[in-house]
């Protein structure tokens, strides 16, 4: 039977790659793929916000590993919008199983309902309750940030074993954008300062306390940051296209972890034995006061906040980026002893042309260091600092940090070569291979439909950025 099946599947390989006129060594094994999705549409006029929740979102399908996400605000006509008039304050993909058969829920929520039939699938974060639970996300800086995974490693998903019986995996793309021309103060509305949004509640209606000054609670969905007298722009639609880039799984690939870091988690780290049960509050932004307030000199006009992470499994760190907003001038997560795991800064524009705005984060400088070469010890305690110019006051800013971590490699020479610079050649009969051309048969032999989905849209508490 195995022989027999192998036989089968290696003359239909033979007709495939015969039939796509291709040598047996340019074979598609392993190779990379890309595809570009545009978003539902959203409108937004001067001084609007939008920020919805796009529900199965176009994806690409199967087990795969992703190589890459990168994402940009477009027109009707393609053409990349700049920040100064879409802020792009964050995108976010977050992985979900929805139970077949299952319709979709309108406006109501996801996770507030607590629904069994919609799972999300988090990072290996930690934190908790849904907060920073996304695969990918980024905000200004999204033109010029990498975000890569080398090979031979890559962020499994879509494995038909892991998905429970009866659902399906899916992705949400949250999508949270200010339109800021002619407003009265392009910064303020970028920072969703609350006295320009003139709000007194929340987008769940829970009234604001006179202390909280700004950040994401003033700037929900259809909320409005203040236009200059007489200002008049049309409303425009705009979408978020995004880039996908994946190769098809096999057991070459190395898994990668997502983690995620916030430096506003407070929680409580005086008792060892406790961590893994510890309560972590992930608040996602925070104020920077100004130092003209605060007495101190021009030059010590740096804001540092830091925090101590507990690592729950160590490894290797393939890749590493940061996110903050305006006012960041850098951020270093650090080791228990003290060495720098990896430091991320971010580029300011200096003109006007999408993905060099001035004043705005456009690039968050990323880490890949030589695989191997980094690497942290399971329950390692980690230093996470987020610097910020005090220069003025900043509301709603932002110090994340992700990381990559693969766990060590039982098979170290896996990581001597590239299995996606591998050729099939004169062993191409040996039974790995049978399992890679069963792969580009099927890859072949499929023609991938991705599906047009109705807009949906909705929004839920727990997921902030
Ligand atoms: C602010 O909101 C209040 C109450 O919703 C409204 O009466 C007032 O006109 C608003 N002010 C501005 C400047 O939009
Ligand atoms: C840590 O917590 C455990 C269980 O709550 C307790 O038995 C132990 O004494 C605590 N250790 C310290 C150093 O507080
Ligand atoms: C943050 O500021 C502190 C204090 O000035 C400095 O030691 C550290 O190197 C800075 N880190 C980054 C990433 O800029």
């Amino acid at each position: 039977m195995k022989m027999w099946c192998q036989g089968w599947l290696r003359s239909l390989a033979i007709l495939l790659l015969a039939a796509l006129s291709l040598e047996p060594s340019q074979a598609l094994i392993g190779k990379e793929k890309s595809a570009v999705f545009l978003s539902p549409e959203f409108v937004l006029g001067p001084g609007s916000v939008v920020d919805s929740y796009y529900q199965d979102i176009d994806f690409p399908r199967g087990h795969i590993a992703l190589k890459s996400f990168n994402a940009e605000v477009v027109d009707e006509t393609g053409l990349p919008v700049p920040l100064q008039e879409i802020y792009l304050h964050h995108w976010v993909i977050e992985r979900y199983y929805q139970r077949k058969g299952v319709e979709a829920p309108g406006s109501s929520s996801i996770k507030e309902t607590h629904n069994p039939d919609f799972i999300t699938v988090r990072n290996s974060g930690i934190c908790q309750d849904n907060v920073l639970a996304q695969y990918f996300g980024l905000g200004s800086e999204t033109r010029k940030t990498a975000t890569h995974v080398p090979d031979p490693y890559g962020i499994e998903i879509g494995n038909p074993v892991e998905i429970p019986d009866g659902y399906e995996e899916k992705w949400l793309l949250n999508v949270h954008a200010i339109d800021t021309r002619g407003v009265e103060d392009r910064l303020g509305c970028a920072e969703c300062r609350c006295d320009l949004y003139n709000v007194t509640e929340d987008g769940h209606g829970y009234p604001l306390s006179s202390d909280y000054k700004g950040g994401l609670r003033c700037c929900y969905d259809k909320t409005q940051c203040r236009v200059k007298e007489g200002f008049e722009g049309i409303r425009r639609s705009l979408y978020m296209k995004y880039t996908v880039k994946w190769v098809d799984w096999d057991s070459s690939v190395v898994p990668v972890k997502i983690y995620i870091f916030d430096v506003t988690d407070n929680w409580k780290s005086s008792n060892a034995s406790t961590v893994h049960r510890a309560r972590h509050n992930c608040r996602v932004e925070y104020d920077v006061g100004s130092c003209s307030i605060t007495g101190e000199t021009e030059d010590g006009c740096v804001d540092v906040k830091r925090t101590s992470l507990t690592m729950p499994t160590g490894g290797h760190v393939i890749y590493g980026v940061s996110h903050q907003h305006s006012g960041g001038i850098g951020s270093t997560l650090y080791g228990e002893d003290g060495r720098i795991i990896c430091s991320s800064i971010p580029t300011y524009g200096e003109g006007k042309e999408a993905g060099n705005e001035a004043g705005y984060i456009v690039g968050m400088s990323t880490c890949y260091p030589q695989p191997g070469s980094v690497k942290i010890s399971d329950g390692e305690t980690l230093i996470l600092e987020s610097n910020y110019s005090s220069t003025q006051k900043h509301t709603g800013v932002m110090g994340l940090f992700y990381i990559l971590v693969a766990e060590p490699s039982p098979n170290p020479s896996l990581l001597l070569h590239s299995p996606f610079d591998m050729h099939a050649n004169s062993k191409v009969y040996n039974s790995v291979s049978a399992v890679a051309l069963l792969g580009l048969a099927i890859a072949a032999a499929i023609v991938v439909v991705y599906r047009r989905r109705k807009e949906t849209e909705y929004g839920y508490e727990a997921l902030v950025v």
